[in-house]
């Protein structure tokens, strides 16, 4: 796999045992996120995998909200009503959503980076999506009315 350095995301040791790497990427026009997670903890080219950063139940709720999505017992947890995913296939396996699967998106470990090598898309940046109204967790501001 060619990779090229405007698209290096982060350095591979960046990305955490137990919690999500959040970034940016183009999209045409639109700009999105998307999260780096670990796989087994391991440190092979293989173990890191991106997924698009919402929910298969409710896609306008992000698993990361800025500050790393729950990782536990293996797990990429939502935390709106508690789906958990497989972080190497993206297979939801209990929740709302069970059997979904989340968007990929294609990352490469190289060298000890991590590069986006999506064909669709650019890397843009670091973190969250700026435009994002961070106090609600997602990006429409849905209203909640259960209280939670
Ligand atoms: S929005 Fe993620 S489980 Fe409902």
């Amino acid at each position: 796999m060619e990779v090229s350095d405007d698209q290096r995301i982060c350095d591979a040791e960046d990305v955490p045992e137990a919690g999500t790497f959040l970034f940016t990427y183009r999209d045409g026009f639109d700009v999105e996120e998307a999260l780096l997670v670990r796989l087994g903890g391991g440190d092979d080219e293989a173990g890191i995998a991106c997924w698009k950063n919402y929910c298969q139940h409710w896609t306008d709720v992000r698993l990361d909200k800025g500050d790393g999505a729950r990782v536990r017992d293996g797990e990429l947890w939502c935390n709106k009503h508690a789906a958990t995913f497989r972080p190497d296939d993206g297979v939801c396996t209990y929740g709302p959503c069970e059997g979904a699967v989340l968007d990929e998106v294609e990352v490469t470990v190289h060298d000890e980076g991590v590069y986006l090598t999506d064909d669709r898309y650019e890397f843009d940046g670091l973190g969250p999506d700026g435009d994002r109204d961070l106090s609600t967790g997602s990006p429409g501001g849905r209203i909640d009315f259960t209280g939670s």
